[in-house]
């Protein structure tokens, strides 16, 4: 086979075989397929497109270059969520802990990635002692006996879509459904999951701006995951505003401890409840999603929710009584509240500058060598929907220094309040087809 011959083929519009993708895929992982002729392809299939087969060979072509992981030895159907990444998204954290009290198991592998605020592990690590360096024995037999896990990123795992998606990143052709399709669903496959449901974000905080271009999305990931034998499922939620209250690594915990005692923000909380059904039902552990949705319920009100959180955050290591006494975990020096100019009702809090205003503080990383500061970010008292009164505080900032000036600006620059505003819709669609 000659690649140029299949850059004509994509380039006319035509389809690509099956074993032309998986013939592409392993000779482009071993370095026998140069970047240049890799960029035309992907330049080629963001003008023509994929058909339903040609994504889902693709995305198990990328599932199998590199190392996949065999959750076989954990009883029940492991089902694993992704979302396309927000600002503030503690769902994770609320979700892992809920669905395992309900008998769902989670093997959730975790990396600690770029961002606003750090990953799911990094928020982890804000309780003290608390570690995913576990062996892969352990892993397994902690899921089997308390359903619940998380272990850092390991092996080599899904390398043709890291070779492509640098690649894609400097030839214009990230944005890209078929691509970005089949490399989110390639990595959740690779780490073992048998179902999988997606929360597709939609917004300025999102990846995808438009709900049009979100449902795209959500459609081509739940096609692929049908197509090649993972029931998959996706809903489409907002991230035109932050979500919940908390951005920042130890906040969000905070948080996410509220949540599962049934003090959470409500959106967050109506996030959760409608991922987690979903969860539960593909996990077998509910017949409906009512059924699931007095399950996940029952598991909040009777405390085996919290429960289930403690026991997990003792088996790695962590202090569990963080749970009871959120001042153990990391404080920051200074809180500052910032109050509103005016008085009206919130009608815009820009997600995406939110965000950046707590990677200010240091929450985040912004290279891969940075450290970030657990304690910092910033807890809004005021979403999209509310009245406020002149002076009143639109949220607190958490910093480690008094020179936040450019801070405040950033943020009072990103807030709007007018004279009349409603509460953003929080689910626009389920997509289970
Ligand atoms: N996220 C991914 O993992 N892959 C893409 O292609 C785009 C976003
Ligand atoms: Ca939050």
């Amino acid at each position: 086979m000659r690649m140029v011959d299949l850059i004509d083929k994509k380039r006319d519009g035509e389809s690509l075989s099956a074993e032309e993708i998986k013939w592409m895929i392993t000779e482009y992982t071993k370095g026998n397929i140069p970047d240049y002729q890799m960029s035309s392809m992907a330049m080629a299939i963001y003008f023509q497109d994929m058909n339903n087969d040609e994504r889902a060979e693709l995305t198990m072509a990328m599932v199998h270059s590199g190392d996949e992981i065999d959750l076989s030895a954990i009883d029940g159907t492991k089902v694993d969520k992704h979302s396309t990444g927000g600002v503030g998204d503690t769902t994770t954290l609320v979700l892992a802990p809920l669905v395992a009290a309900v008998g769902v198991p989670v093997a959730k592998m975790s990396g600690r990635g770029l961002g606003h605020t750090g990953g799911t592990i990094d928020k982890l690590e804000s309780v003290d002692g608390f570690h995913v360096e576990i062996s892969e024995d352990d892993f397994i037999r902690l899921v089997n006996e308390d359903k619940l896990a998380v272990i850092g990123q390991s092996g080599n795992l899904t390398p043709a879509d890291k070779k492509l998606y640098a690649l894609r990143d400097v030839t214009g052709t990230v944005n890209s459904i078929p691509l970005i399709a089949s490399s989110i669903m390639s990595k959740k496959i690779a780490a073992g999951a048998d179902a999988i449901v997606l929360d597709v974000k939609t917004g300025n905080g999102a990846f995808m701006k438009t709900l049009a271009d979100a449902e795209a999305l959500a459609h081509a990931m739940v096609k692929i995951g049908n197509n090649v034998g993972r029931q998959t499922m996706a809903i489409i939620s907002d991230m035109s505003q932050p979500l919940g209250y908390a951005i920042g690594n130890a906040l969000e915990l905070k948080e996410a401890m509220d949540t599962l005692r049934g003090e959470g923000p409500e959106d967050l909380t109506e996030l959760v409840m409608t991922l987690g059904s979903q969860m539960v039902v593909l996990g077998g552990k509910a017949e409906n999603l009512d059924e699931a949705h007095s399950l996940l319920q029952e598991a909040i009100d009777s405390g085996a929710a919290l429960d289930k959180f403690r026991t997990f955050l003792s088996n790695q290591g962590g202090n569990p009584e963080v749970v009871d006494h959120p001042e153990l975990l990391p404080q920051a020096q200074y809180q500052v509240e910032l109050p509103a100019k005016e008085s009206g009702v919130v009608t815009e809090i820009v997600a995406n500058e939110m965000g950046i205003a707590s990677m200010m503080l240091g929450a985040g990383r912004q290279t891969k060598e940075d450290d970030i500061d657990l304690s910092v970010g910033l807890v809004l008292h005021k979403k999209v929907g509310d009245k406020v009164e002149e002076g009143e505080s639109l949220m607190t900032i958490y910093s480690n220094t008094e020179d936040i000036e450019d801070v405040k600006s950033k943020i009072y620059d990103n807030i709007t309040i007018s004279a009349t505003g409603e509460t953003p819709t929080l689910i626009h669609t389920v997509i289970t087809e």
